[in-house]
């Protein structure tokens, strides 16, 4: 089959394209016919061998796909061969057939195509994950999203609004405070140019928010964690700027809890209330509240270039990668 490939740890320009074995899926697992897969700056992080798995080379990138259940392995009971299906991967999305846990395939919802079906599972499921159990966020409740026009951080925004909170979106610039905007958020701050604590404290009356979703981490993470409220929650999501050190003390003092979330930990621990997060989110997209959006689309053998977008922090939404359109 045709994939791109990772054969050592390294840059993005390292992974090439290449014809390598068909998968076999094991027992509990299926064999999908790949129609779309997307690009999340995990996969890059993975290439890099910095990232919690490290799979055995030649492997390919690619953190989740839809397309079409090829074969079942031993055990499957709730797929069959030719369903339509949205996949979280371990890895291996950019290639013509990947494999993937029948527990971490769902149908694709109806009127969902294959493209938003690729564009789906791991960015909306984890921002529900870490939104809703770890940040525990209310009707009413003010919730900070960082990184915010990025692929988790837009399904962070319409999440939110979905669950009746007021969300203030965080980015970098006018264009991706734009997307914010238009996706739902209340309101939308630059943290480039101007103090992030300041603008939320200013939009709250001094209050702060309640809940922060933080995929990116790094030199942001001061200001983000002193614009919570009495009682907030800040949501360790991904650390895309670097990793942040916690000080203890300015938890204690507003009573507030740092939390770590992760979509791939929780699953094995807390199957119930992930199954219980793809039904909600099948509720909000069939009430047409998640709109995902595809910004940019590139063919398997351009799988590199979606990858490029997100490290160049150019992307707006979910960088799509069509590897076999139907
Ligand atoms: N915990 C989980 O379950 C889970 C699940 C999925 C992803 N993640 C993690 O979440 C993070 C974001 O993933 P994603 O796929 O949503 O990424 P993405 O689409 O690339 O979005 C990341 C956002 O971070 C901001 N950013 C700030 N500094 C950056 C930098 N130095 N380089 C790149 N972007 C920067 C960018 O927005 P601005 O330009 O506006 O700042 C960008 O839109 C990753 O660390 C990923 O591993 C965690």
């Amino acid at each position: 089959m045709r994939a791109l490939i990772c054969r050592d740890w390294g840059d993005i320009d390292t992974l090439e394209m290449a014809d390598i074995a068909v998968p076999e899926p094991g027992p509990g697992q299926v064999l999908l016919d790949i129609v779309a897969s997307s690009a999340n700056f995990a996969d890059s992080i993975m290439v890099a061998g910095n990232y919690q798995t490290k799979p055995d080379f030649p492997f390919s990138p690619g953190l989740e796909g839809a397309g079409r259940v090829a074969k079942l392995g031993p055990g499957v009971e709730h797929l069959q061969v030719g369903d339509a299906v949205m996949a979280k991967l371990a890895h291996g999305g950019f290639a013509e057939h990947a494999v993937a846990e029948a527990a971490e395939t769902w149908p694709l919802f109806d009127g969902m195509d294959f493209g938003i079906g690729a564009a789906f599972a791991v960015a909306y499921l984890s921002a529900h994950v870490a939104i809703r159990w770890q940040g525990r966020l209310e009707a009413g409740e003010t919730l900070l999203v960082l990184g915010a026009a990025g692929g988790s951080g837009l399904a962070a925004v319409e999440i939110g609004k979905a669950m009746g909170a007021r969300v203030i979106g965080a980015a970098s610039s006018a264009e991706k405070l734009r997307a914010v905007l238009e996706h739902g958020a209340d309101e939308a701050v630059n943290y480039v140019v101007r103090n992030l604590k300041d603008q939320v404290l200013a939009l709250t009356d001094g209050q702060g928010a309640d809940v922060c979703f933080d995929p990116v981490g790094g030199p942001l993470f001061d200001s983000a964690l002193s614009s919570l409220g009495w009682g907030g929650r800040f949501v360790h999501f991904g650390f895309v700027a670097g990793v942040p050190q916690v000080p203890a003390n300015r938890l204690l003092v507003k009573h507030r809890s740092a939390l770590g979330s992760s979509l791939r930990y929780f699953q094995a621990r807390r199957p119930d209330q992930l199954t219980q997060s793809m039904a909600e989110l099948a509720d909000y997209y069939a009430q047409g509240t998640l709109k995902p959006i595809i910004s940019h689309r590139f063919p398997l053998e351009q799988g590199v270039e979606a990858l490029r977008l997100l490290t160049e922090r150019r992307a707006i939404g979910k960088v799509v990668v069509d590897v076999a359109p139907e």
